[in-house]
């Protein structure tokens, strides 16, 4: 099964089972709490919440998301993915806990074949209605339904507030030999041997900025399947990035920098950092987000110049990403038509930042040029965060120019001034409400009328306040 086919025996599945497909909605959500479309329930959230009726009370979708906090495990571990594509099946206070687990069975084994001696169970440790429906009416085995605790088995809210409710996991057991000290492996100790491969969550609280829960409106269903990791174990691959969805991007990095992919495991890594990074920039550009220092065009830039600095490690001395997401787009394109529409938007920014990193790397050189000549035998943490912070040149080329030079690198003393830094930066960032600034607009439009002329004129007096 392909992941395009997967993708869309899913949603034939729920449409079957009375669901509406409804498309994708934007990586950029409209929510003042997030920065990005971290789940497929993100769209739907003021429905969770109570605050918005919904027109479908089931609905399934193959959600575009993004997630970067794991962003440094990025092409080091077969799973980990900045961009991604989520399968959810959704209810809105029509069923509950007992439809969502039965039908996660069948697609699971009916659809998927996966063999059931494979697959094990997690549920919260004070959900036994879960517990009893997976044992008693699904049938399996009670030894393979693991209760967990709520840092695993409670999902959400998604942002400060929110919905949020108490998980059950569906893990698929890869027979990878693991030694589990504490006894057998089971998806509590071994989570290289277990693949969790869907979340069921029955959102039924609201929880505030303490973290008290209070019952929402109505008990509903978000459920999440990552198509990636899924294709990983339907195809058997082992890795996401050895599935179909990600071999024409690889292809083409290995044509464009004349790179081999599993021939050295240093270099796999930059392969499958480019590989994540392209889909990303892509999908970010496509959906508006344009390199910036700030937000999201910040979040844009990092993405974007971590992909173009494995490039360089792997030899790349002009810009070459654009030439990437023209495989993304060409491969993704007929899903998700905005990668099309915007083709020649997305091409042209990636190629124009690249340039920009580009000349911050030669500008960064001269300085390192300058540090290597006052340095005797080691290259300051702070020379290096220097480097980093001002012109955003990479650590890893300052280490392999170093080697030329018979020099060490402070690494240590560098990484200490990093952990400084994400600090200040996290300690900022929680106290943000991403759209405080949807505030000033609402005043705005409370304050004055904006008429909007468009349909008929292209240019037009207008005054801004
Ligand atoms: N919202 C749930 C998740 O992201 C399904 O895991």
């Amino acid at each position: 099964m392909t992941g395009d086919e997967l993708r869309s025996a899913f949603l034939r599945f729920f449409e079957k089972k009375g669901h509406k497909i409804l498309p994708s909605a934007s990586l950029i959500p409209d929510d003042p709490q997030l920065l990005f479309t971290v789940a497929g329930m993100v769209p739907f959230k003021p429905i969770f919440w109570g605050k918005v009726e919904p027109v479908y009370t089931r609905v399934t979708t193959c959600q575009k998301c993004l997630r970067t906090n794991d962003i440094e495990n990025v092409g080091r571990t077969p799973r980990h993915q900045t961009f991604f594509e989520m399968l959810g099946n959704f209810s809105f206070g029509d069923y509950f806990k007992k439809e969502a687990i039965i039908w996660a069975w069948e697609f699971v084994t009916e659809v998927l074949k996966l063999e059931k001696d494979r697959l094990w169970i997690t549920v919260y440790e004070e959900d036994e209605e879960s517990f009893k429906i997976w044992k008693d009416i699904v049938g399996v085995c009670e030894k393979k339904i693991i209760r967990m605790g709520k840092d695993t088995n409670f999902w959400g809210p998604a942002g400060p507030t929110g919905p949020c409710g108490p998980c059950s996991e569906i893990h698929y057991d890869t027979g990878l030999n693991e030694d589990c000290s504490d006894g057998e492996c089971t998806p509590a100790n071994s989570d290289k041997r277990f693949l969790e491969i869907w979340n069921l969550v029955f959102t039924e609280f609201y929880q505030d900025e303490k973290g008290a829960l209070y019952p929402l409106p109505r008990k509903n269903i978000d459920t999440g399947a990552g198509l990636e990791r899924v294709a990983s174990v339907v195809q058997k691959t082992g890795s996401n990035f050895e599935t179909d969805i990600f071999k024409p991007i690889i292809s083409k990095i290995e044509d464009v920098l004349g790179v081999e992919y599993k021939k050295d495991e240093q270099k796999d890594i930059s392969i499958r950092v480019i590989a994540d990074h392209s889909r990303a920039v892509s999908f970010l550009i496509a959906d508006g987000v344009f390199p910036s220092n700030e937000e999201r065009g910040y979040v844009l830039r990092r993405i974007l110049r971590r992909a173009v600095r494995h490039g360089v490690l792997l030899g790349a001395q002009k810009p070459f990403l654009h030439l990437i997401n023209e495989t993304v787009i060409e491969h993704m394109g007929n899903t998700y038509s905005e990668l099309k529409n915007r083709k020649d938007l997305i091409l042209e920014v990636t190629r124009a930042e690249e340039e920009r990193f580009f000349k911050t790397i030669s500008q960064g050189n001269e300085m390192l040029r300058d540090i290597i000549s006052r340095s005797s035998k080691v290259i300051d943490g702070e020379d290096v965060f220097k480097l980093y912070d001002t012109y955003g040149f990479p650590p890893d080329i300052v280490v392999d120019v170093a080697k030329d030079y018979n020099l060490k690198v402070d690494l240590e003393g560098f990484e200490k001034l990093m952990k400084i830094q994400r600090e200040r930066a996290r300690s900022a960032r929680n106290n943000v409400e991403y759209a405080k600034s949807q505030e000033i607009y609402d005043e705005l439009a409370q304050k004055s009328k904006t008429v909007f002329v468009g349909y008929d004129t292209l240019e037009c007096e207008a005054k801004v306040i």
